[in-house]
Formats: C-alpha cells, sequence, structure tokens
C-alpha cells in the first residue's frame, strides 16, 4: 500500500543545466515517498551537481559514463527496461534535439532511446534557445511521438533574462509523475470533492471558523484528477492552490457551499464531503465592525444547514456514491457508524482529532473507513495523498457495484 510513486522504479536523466540543481530537491522528495530512483548524470551535469550528492539522496550510486565500472555492458537495455517511468530534467536543447532524431551517443540518450516507460521531458534553458524553432520542432515532433513535455514555467531565469525556461519546482514535477503512475481506473467520472472550512462572519472583520486546512480535501481532488475523474473542488478559504486540471469553485460560508453543491450533486457519481463545515453561523451580522463598547455583547447564534444529510436524501433518488467524514474526539467508531446510518452514506471516514499526527492542518492523517454492510480498514498513519488514494480505492469497488445495477 502507498501512493502512485511508492516502489516505482523511476530513472532520472540529469542533463548539463543550471537548474540541475532543482533536481537535487525532486530525488529528496521521490525517495521519500518511497521510488527506487535511479540517475544518469550527463557527463556536463556533473559541472553543476556532484555524484555524492545524488548518492546521498538516492541512497544509490548515479550512473555517469556507459564505460565506467559501475556499468555492464547492458546497462543501457536493463535501466531502460526496468523503469516504470523515465524522467529527464532538466532536459537540455541538446538532449531533446538527440531524442528527437535519434541520436543515441551516451548513457543517457541510450538508455531513454532502450525504454518502453512513460517518458517525461522537463526542458529548461535561456528563452531565446527554448522558444528557438529548432528546439520547438524537436518538442512538437517529441510530443505527437508519444512523449510527455511538461511546459517551462516564465519568469526571470538564472542568466538574467526572462521569459519561458525555468524548470517547473520540484513538488510539481513529482505531483506530474504521481499523475502518470496513478492507475486511469475512474476515467469518465465526475467526482465532487468539498475541502476546507467554512466562515461565517459576524461583522465585516470576524468569523466563526475552525482550524481546518483543506489538505484532506484538496489531495482527494488532486488523486481523483491523477486516477482520470473529472473533479470539481468546492472549497472554503483555504492558502493551497487547486490541484492540475480540477475545477475550483471558491466558497466562504456554509450556506454558500450548499447552493454550490447542490448545484453539481445531481451530475456527479461521487460525492465526497471533507469540508469541516461551520455547524452555527451568528443569527445576526453586523453591517460595520462591532466597537468594543457594544455592550452588553451576546452573540446568538442559529444552525446552519447539514449539507452531508441533505446529499444523503437526495441519494434515495439519484445513483451516487456518497463519502462523509467525521471528525471525533471520543468513541470514534460508534459515532461515525452513527453518522453514517443518519446520513445515509456509503462510507464514512473517521478522524480521531486527538490523535498525534491526524486531523488539522498536519500532512499526515490516520482514518478508519467505514463502508457501509462492508468492513472497517484502519489506515495507520500515512500521508494525506496516500489516505486519499486508500478511500478512492474504495469507493471505486462501490463504483462498480452502483453501474452493475441491481
Ligand atoms: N457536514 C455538513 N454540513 C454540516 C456539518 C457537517 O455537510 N453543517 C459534513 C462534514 O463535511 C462531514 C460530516 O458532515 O463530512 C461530519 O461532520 P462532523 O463535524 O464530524 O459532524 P456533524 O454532523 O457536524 O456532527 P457533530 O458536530 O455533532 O459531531
Amino acid at each position: 500500500m502507498g501512493g502512485p510513486v511508492s516502489q516505482k522504479h523511476i530513472v532520472v536523466g540529469v542533463c548539463g543545466g543550471i537548474a540541475a540543481y532543482k533536481v537535487l530537491e525532486l530525488l529528496r522528495l521521490l525517495t521519500k515517498e518511497g521510488a527506487v530512483v535511479d540517475v544518469i548524470l550527463t557527463k556536463n551535469a556533473t559541472n553543476f551537481i556532484t555524484a555524492l550528492s545524488v548518492e546521498a539522496l538516492t541512497h544509490r550510486r548515479p550512473y555517469i559514463s556507459m564505460f565506467d565500472p559501475l556499468c555492464s555492458p547492458y546497462t543501457h537495455i536493463e535501466l531502460g527496461q526496468s523503469s516504470d517511468l523515465f524522467l529527464i530534467a532538466p532536459a537540455t536543447a541538446n538532449i531533446l534535439g538527440k531524442i528527437a532524431n535519434g541520436i543515441a551517443d551516451d548513457l543517457l540518450s541510450t538508455t531513454v532511446m532502450a525504454t518502453t516507460a512513460p517518458v517525461l521531458l522537463c526542458p529548461s534553458m535561456n528563452e531565446k534557445m527554448f522558444l528557438n524553432p529548432i528546439v520547438q520542432h524537436n518538442l512538437s515532433k517529441l510530443k505527437a511521438m508519444g512523449y510527455y513535455v511538461m511546459e517551462p514555467g516564465s519568469g526571470e531565469l538564472a542568466c538574467g533574462a526572462t521569459g519561458p525556461g525555468r524548470l517547473p519546482e520540484p513538488q510539481e514535477i513529482l505531483e506530474e509523475i504521481s499523475s502518470l503512475l496513478s492507475p486511469k481506473d475512474l476515467k469518465g467520472v465526475r467526482c465532487l470533492v468539498t475541502a476546507g472550512p467554512t466562515r461565517e462572519f459576524a461583522d465585516p472583520v470576524r468569523f466563526i471558523s475552525n482550524p481546518s486546512s483543506g489538505k484532506m480535501g484538496y489531495a482527494l481532488a488532486r488523486a481523483a484528477a491523477h486516477r482520470g475523474a473529472e473533479v470539481i473542488l468546492i472549497s472554503g478559504p483555504t492558502h493551497l492552490s487547486p490541484p492540475k486540471g480540477v475545477k475550483l469553485v471558491k466558497v466562504i460560508s456554509t450556506l454558500q457551499m450548499r447552493d454550490a453543491v447542490m448545484a453539481e450533486a445531481r451530475r456527479s457519481d461521487i460525492i465526497i464531503k471533507a469540508a469541516a463545515v461551520s455547524d452555527f453561523r451568528p443569527k445576526m451580522k453586523f453591517e460595520h465592525k462591532i466597537k468594543k463598547d457594544t455592550s452588553p455583547l451576546i452573540m446568538e447564534l442559529e444552525e446552519n444547514p447539514d449539507i452531508l444529510r441533505e446529499l444523503g436524501e437526495l441519494k434515495r433518488e439519484h445513483n451516487f456514491i456518497l463519502v462523509g467524514f467525521a471528525a471525533e474526539s471520543q468513541d470514534l467508531v460508534a459515532n461515525a457508524q452513527k453518522k453514517l446510518l443518519k446520513k445515509n452514506l456509503d462510507v464514512i471516514v473517521a478522524n480521531d482529532i486527538k490523535m498525534e499526527g491526524a486531523g488539522f492542518g498536519v500532512d499526515t492523517n490516520q482514518v478508519k473507513i467505514i463502508v457501509k454492510d462492508q468492513g472497517i480498514l484502519d489506515s495507520g498513519l500515512r500521508s494525506k495523498d496516500e489516505i486519499a488514494h486508500l478511500i478512492l480505492d474504495k469507493v471505486k469497488g462501490l463504483l462498480g457495484e452502483l453501474h452493475k445495477g441491481p
């Protein structure tokens, strides 16, 4: 069990460009995710980063020359054939030209020629070089042949010029790799995810809310998109960037979230309510900032609609898989099971908010995934991305049953 990158063999080709330094961080991230990472440094790359740094981060000796003692006469074939994904970052004008024109004159170009794995190219160079028609022609040719190309970012480049040519950030490349390695088992499925907190304003500057960071909901949206689903993410205020390929609908209050959810619900195959919704809102919202000397100040609250419960009612007429969350500080499973029945859910993800490394704000979580009329899966402590995939695995099973009909 693990994320899509875990236990995958990833070969990373590094060329001689200044952005090579950024790849060290990517190697760290890939190794942390559980990938087995083999690195091929071109001769020029060794002028920018060292074999020692690569080995320290991947725990494996990088390959540099076809003819050094680490290589056998078949290393290029073995590496090419055993890889699940082949990444070249930074991909210089030189390597793009070589691959596009079938030149295999060193270890990297020979190994990429021998691979049958998906190849992801991350071009990075001076903007005039990148926009050169020869480079652009080579990129078009490579895309047409099925190579994946991550567009470089635009901005200030190391040489002082401004324009396209920046290597994407390591986290973005990791996301692209996760997407390429994810099974596309949710293709054709429409998935609605809610995330983050809601805010209930009492006056223009004060609100009732909770510490939800939105990380679990965003991880679910990202994982579903990687698995090929069409994803609509309805999010309360967070500091997170929406995952690539996901339609983001921003809301603030619970009432806004309800309207946005209900507008999309009937067209959805899966609805996952990971948002930490405010149960109450101030009965009266002051138009101007409440002054300190307003006394006595007693704030009356009224109950917000329970969006999940409304969805549970809608589910009686419409076929979708409904997943709720239960944030509990005691009697985790019993309380979650009650919510599952009361709100007519298919799955409930129970979260013990008192447990260390779980719940609000952190990158990890530990949950119990309870599927109606089926067992309970304890996730153990994992990254929220991994937990998202576990939840989707369960949902995927139910989706099969839903589409089979009675
Ligand atoms: N939820 C919702 N609308 C609300 C409150 C909660 O849609 N007004 C959803 C949450 O998104 C979550 C689930 O209901 O998926 C459970 O939320 P939780 O806060 O654990 O439980 P509540 O139903 O609010 O019950 P209680 O606070 O009494 O535990």
